[in-house]
């Protein structure tokens, strides 16, 4: 048998042969396997909760390229795919992304004179999972070490991350580094904005439109409470390195009919923090609405605050590798769930703006691209090393 690899551990070199390897030229043949894997994943419809049949066909595609494959049950019905050469999946360097999407499903579709690749997943996150294993496998075949990277594809992402979460609490040991993929348009990303997701409920008193007076209106309430919100938020912490802290009122519900003093209603509430933290941030809006709830507490209705979750401050991610434009970006990722003191690196194909949208797509030569770039990061978290 010949020897896959040799591991320089004095170096910290996972390569018998870099040098080689950079001077490759790229040939058609990884491209073609490049586009079909890209396109069998998109074209299998994974709406968070439904990642069953497509963590099933990513796993039977990497045991085909002689991977061991380890699915981790994250609930009844979804998976999370671990995929490592070899036999141990204690790997430097981990290579992730999510095969969750959001909805409605869009078909696949591949413009032959634009080159333009559209469908639901195609950008976020599907071109990075394409991209990501093809690389890696360009990377086997240039005789990278078993025991360097593995790979883990996790379900959950798009609403809050109970597959990364999963994945953090029973992960088989500590990364040197962690390369996250999301469409980041080719650039290399330096930090992203923290989050805190919360809802206003109120209660109040239903009555005959008529007599007003005999009920408490919560959606007066729950308007009183965003009008404060929004004087709050021309003050909320900013920084230079991320600009503006937003607030989005993203949902307001409330009320039944025009002729019915409205009994209940709620606004859901997301901001993106540039600066400070979840608990101080906690405290300025308890602080703004204290005045409303004590008022409607006083005419016998409630008003309360849900928090969704701990939130997250601002997260600052590495970003010392040459040769990549820099940029920070606006928008949640895994990056928080996974625990640890890893080197953490964000890149993907294909742009935010057009993830989650109805014409999510991008151009073959972004995925392409892609593939290059991350074979220069994942060589990049190895010459950390030494
Ligand atoms: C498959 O991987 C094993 C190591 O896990 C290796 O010994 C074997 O040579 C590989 N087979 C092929 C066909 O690459
Ligand atoms: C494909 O792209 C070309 C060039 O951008 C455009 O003119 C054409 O309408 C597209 N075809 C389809 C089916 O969308
Ligand atoms: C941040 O907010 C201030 C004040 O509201 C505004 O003038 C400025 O343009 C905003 N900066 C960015 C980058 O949006
Ligand atoms: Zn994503």
């Amino acid at each position: 048998m010949i020897p896959r690899s040799i591991f320089l551990f004095c170096t910290g070199l996972a390569f018998a042969s870099e040098q080689a390897l950079l001077q490759a030229p790229h040939n058609p043949p990884s491209s073609r396997e490049l586009l079909s894997l890209h396109r069998s994943l998109v074209e299998i419809q994974s709406i968070t909760g439904n990642e069953h049949e497509v963590g099933k066909w990513l796993a039977s595609y990497l045991e085909s390229k002689n991977l061991t494959v380890e699915l981790q049950q994250v609930d009844s019905n979804r998976f999370n795919v671990l995929a490592y050469p070899g036999e141990t999946s204690k790997t430097q360097t981990l290579v992730t992304s999510h095969i969750d999407t959001v909805p409605p499903f869009w078909p696949y579709r591949y413009n032959h004179t634009s080159n333009i690749i559209s469908g639901r997943g195609s950008v976020d996150a599907k071109g990075s999972v394409a991209a990501q294993i093809i690389a890696f496998l360009n990377l086997l075949k240039a005789n990278l070490s078993p025991s360097a990277v593995s790979l883990l594809f996790v379900v959950g992402e798009e609403t809050g991350g109970d597959g990364m979460r999963y994945f953090s609490s029973h992960a088989p040991h500590t990364y040197d580094s962690v390369i996250f993929g999301e469409p980041t348009e080719g650039k290399l990303v330096c930090g992203h904005k923290g989050i805190l997701s919360f809802t206003i409920k109120v209660q109040g008193k239903a009555a005959h439109s008529g007599y007003p007076y005999l009920g408490v209106s919560a959606n007066d309430v729950v308007i009183e409470a965003l009008d404060k919100l929004m004087k709050l938020r021309e003050h909320l912490p900013w920084s230079t390195k991320y600009g503006n802290t937003t607030m989005n009122i993203g949902r307001v519900d409330g009320g039944v009919a025009a002729n019915v003093v409205a009994e209940s209603a709620e606004a859901n509430i997301a901001v993106r923090l540039a600066a400070g933290t979840p608990k101080v941030l906690k405290g300025m809006i308890v602080d703004a609405l204290q005045g409303v709830k004590t008022r409607v507490e006083e005419l016998g209705g409630r008003l309360e605050i849900k928090w969704e979750g701990e939130g997250y401050p601002p997260v600052d991610i590495d970003c010392d590798v040459n040769g990549f434009d820099k940029i920070t970006v606006n928008y949640g990722t895994d990056i928080p769930n996974l625990h640890g003191t890893h080197k953490r690196y964000l890149y993907g194909p294909g742009s935010i703006f057009v993830a989650h949208s109805d014409h999510e797509a991008l151009k073959a030569e972004e995925l392409e691209n892609a593939v290059r770039d991350y074979e220069k990061l994942i060589l990049a978290t190895f010459k950390e090393q030494s």
